[in-house]
């Protein structure tokens, strides 16, 4: 049946761990949808530098335009992040009608109303599941599995690289330098690590869920932030000794007629699950008005929890995609039915 073409743009962590899941269970994929989705160009200006994979002959190039202005790719993954040329990259592959998948929240956030309303005029999808989150498939929650709900609040860590820092500074006694160290060894910081640190990114991330939960414009500039930089050791001995853990919350909640949105470090009671969130890993805990508490764990950052969401988004347009060529042929077959008929 289809074959479904990609190129991704950015051959980074995220890049290296889309590229890697897509190759090692094509097979599974094709299994379970029936179409074969093919890597078909991976653009970085570093194409020399050894990630690890086996990748196809040929597919790499230092030349985005290349995989943004080839007729044969259905898809455009934009996985290099911050806003330029990031921007221009998504926006050149919708003119060109290419779907277009990214993990891109920081771009999201800031510009995504005006990506979105491009998309629409250009009739075609844009992916963003691992934008926010990492691995948990928190907008598929949001758009399909709760949309029967009226959001009540929504409470989330989704800083990884936060959550590591502070994790290692509550448990191991690591000073927040070394922490935050190894947190970008592992790949789970952003370029700019005063973007986890500050709560940027995460405030980046709850712009996206406020919108979906909400169902309001991206604003980012609204939302309230303050990052992990001040809290000391001594803080977290307090907190402890009180019953408490400190996490870096992003909520988002109705409140007086409107929206509240803001990031900052919270004093969570030893007895909620989500004190217990460690490590890289995120949670969202989402309350609707039919469904109650609801919460969702796993991987927040790393090159394949990323992936993985950055694939399920492939897959998702690809099969839209599939879906539309189908009722387009059955057409197509109809016409040419009537058309014999009309000449006998
Ligand atoms: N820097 C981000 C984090 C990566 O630490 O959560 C995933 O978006």
């Amino acid at each position: 049946r289809s074959v479904i073409s990609i190129g991704i743009i950015g051959f980074g962590t995220v890049g290296t761990g889309t590229a890697r899941l897509l190759l090692q269970n094509s097979n599974l994929i094709k299994k379970r949808t029936g179409i074969d989705f093919v890597l078909k160009k991976i653009a970085d200006l570093d194409i020399k530098k050894d990630r690890g994979i086996k990748i196809p002959e040929g597919i790499l190039t230092t030349d985005a335009a290349e995989l943004i202005n080839d007729p044969d790719i259905d898809i455009v993954v934009e996985l290099i992040g911050g806003i330029h040329p990031a921007k221009d990259f998504i926006l050149q592959a919708i003119r060109n009608k290419k779907h277009v998948v990214t993990a891109n929240k920081a771009l999201l956030a800031t510009k995504g109303n005006e990506i979105f309303e491009e998309a629409d005029k250009n009739g075609v999808e844009i992916g963003f599941e691992a934008s926010v989150a990492g691995g948990i498939p928190i907008i598929k929650v949001l758009r399909e599995g709760l949309v029967a709900n009226n959001i009540i609040a929504v409470y989330g860590i989704i800083n990884g690289t936060s959550n590591y820092i502070l994790t290692k500074m509550t448990d191991e006694k690591v000073e927040f330098a070394d922490a935050l160290k190894e947190a970008q060894r592992l790949g789970y910081a952003e370029a700019d690590p005063t973007f986890d640190i500050e709560g940027i990114d995460s405030a980046h991330k709850l712009t996206i869920l406020s919108s979906l939960s909400y169902g309001i414009p991206l604003m980012y500039d609204e939302v309230y932030k303050e990052g992990i930089t001040k809290i000391t050791s001594q803080d977290i001995e307090f907190a402890s000794e009180l019953g408490y853990k400190i996490k870096l919350l992003a909520i988002t909640k109705l409140s007086d007629g409107g929206v509240e949105m803001r990031v900052h470090p919270t004093m969570v009671p030893n007895e909620y699950l989500i004190s217990k969130v460690d490590g890289v890993f995120n949670a969202v805990y989402v309350e609707g008005d039919a469904v109650g508490a609801t919460m969702y764990y796993g991987r927040g950052a790393g090159d394949m929890p990323t992936g993985s969401a950055v694939v399920a988004d492939i897959v998702d347009i690809g099969k839209k995609i599939d879906k539309r060529q189908e009722t387009e042929g059955r057409r197509q077959t109809a016409d040419n039915r009537q058309h014999r008929t009309e000449f006998k």
